[in-house]
């Protein structure tokens, strides 16, 4: 009977040994983690969980009897050490487990400030894991001063969850504007706007050049020479794919580890999915930090490893809600050499990224519609008529033909 590992217990490890079972894997299978909880959602700890409005059980994502009633080993709080893909086992401290395929599914580390500059102070928080979020949420309390640093969609979802909670927000970020990984300036306009309209202190192209204070945190010092006073610090300047244990095995990496549109690696009998994966995208490559793609992909990886295996050709899609703002994401705007704007009624507004006559994606701010009609464009891989798309007349809909 085939054996098969999965390294990396987040979502898309989750996802892959469900998918095995579902598709009629019946050899052992293990689930190996770090972290000492079972497989859980992390899209709510920078939102609904960080404010108590959603319990702890609701972020796991199957139930905590699933994995035994489906015979899947689930080793959690343990650190797997190195891959022996000759030998083919992975090690763990004080056992071997030998596979017959294994798939990689570690996930991307957040990124910290170095200590050099102070980011090892006591009340500075990263936000990427539930142990993270359980330290950071007695800090969210209203009249206390919060400083961010990274003006991404992780700083961005804390400082308005923040915001809303009656505390003092400044976001530091060092690029000439927030967004500039992920969105287009259109779209970082309506954000800053509406952090600005909610209270929020926003200053771009600024570095932080210093935490500082005793043991804890007490301000941050700027590039530019000033000074914010803080009671605590959140730090989402972006992730960095984990690829320590694959590049140590040998496997390709380039940026991610190299994959295949089968998800397969390199090296004959590994596997990887999610976050940590670098895949065929459009004629280059891809690593996407996202739920859609850990699960599409991970389900990818499990067919082919049992045999039944397919391509690999997303729609990307992603969302965040800040303040009132519910931001839907169909595609990768990379490359774009134009914006269409439209807006969509009352305090909605859709943002379509072209190059040259072709759509690549669009950001919808409170207009589910357009989010649908450039969703179904591009799964269809059809680009609307630019003309009627900037008619305000327009209904959205027609563009589907
Ligand atoms: N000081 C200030 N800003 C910085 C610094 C720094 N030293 N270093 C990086 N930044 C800024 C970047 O310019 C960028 O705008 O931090 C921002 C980080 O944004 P992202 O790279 O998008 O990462 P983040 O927001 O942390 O999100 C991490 O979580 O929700 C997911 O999809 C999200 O996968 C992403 C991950």
């Amino acid at each position: 009977m085939t054996s098969i590992v999965v390294v990396g217990a987040g979502q898309a490890g989750a996802t892959l040994v469900a998918k095995l079972r579902a598709l009629g894997h019946s050899g052992p299978i293990t689930l190996i983690g770090d972290e000492p909880v079972p497989p859980y959602q992390r899209p709510p700890l920078s939102k609904a969980y960080l404010v108590g409005e959603m319990p702890a059980e609701r972020l796991y994502l199957r139930p905590a009897t699933f994995y035994a009633d489906n015979d899947i080993r689930l080793v959690t709080g343990a650190q797997v050490r190195a891959i022996d893909p000759e030998a083919r086992r992975v090690v763990l401290d004080g056992e071997a487990i030998p596979y017959d395929r294994l798939a990689l599914t570690t996930g991307a580390r957040a990124r910290a400030l170095p200590a050099a500059i102070g980011g090892d102070l006591e009340d500075v928080y990263l936000m990427r894991s539930l142990a993270d979020a359980d330290a950071l949420m007695p800090e969210i309390r209203p009249g206390r001063r919060v400083v961010i640093v990274g003006g991404g969609y992780i700083g961005l979802e804390a400082a308005s969850v923040a915001a809303t909670r009656g505390l003092a927000v400044t976001i530091v970020e060092a690029a000439d504007r927030i967004l500039q990984r992920v969105a287009c300036s259109e779209t970082a306009d309506w954000f800053r706007a509406l952090h600005r309209e909610n209270g929020v202190d926003i200053r771009e192209g600024v570095e932080v050049t210093r935490l500082t204070g005793g043991r804890r945190v007490d301000g941050v010092e700027l590039g530019d020479g000033s000074r914010i006073d803080a009671d605590f610090v959140i730090v989402g300047i972006g992730v960095a794919p984990q690829t320590r244990l694959a590049q140590e095995a040998g496997l390709d990496i380039a940026d991610g580890v190299t994959v295949d549109a089968r998800a397969r690696s390199s090296v004959p009998g590994i596997w990887a999915a999610g976050d940590c994966a670098s895949f065929p995208y459009r004629g280059g490559r891809l690593r996407l930090e996202s739920v859609q793609n850990a699960i599409d992909q991970a389900e990818c990886a499990a067919a082919d490893m049992v045999g039944s295996g397919y391509d690999y050709a997303p729609v990307p899609w992603f969302w965040s809600d800040q303040f009132a703002t519910k931001l839907q994401i169909a595609g990768i705007g990379t490359g774009f050499d134009r914006i269409v704007s439209r807006r969509d009624g009352d305090g909605a507004a859709s943002h379509w990224y072209f190059a040259g006559d072709e759509l690549l994606a669009v950001d919808a701010m409170n207009a589910p519609r357009a989010y649908m009609v450039g969703k179904r464009l591009l799964e269809a891989g059809r680009s609307p008529d630019e003309a009627a798309l900037r008619d305000p007349a327009t209904k959205l809909k027609t563009l589907l033909g």
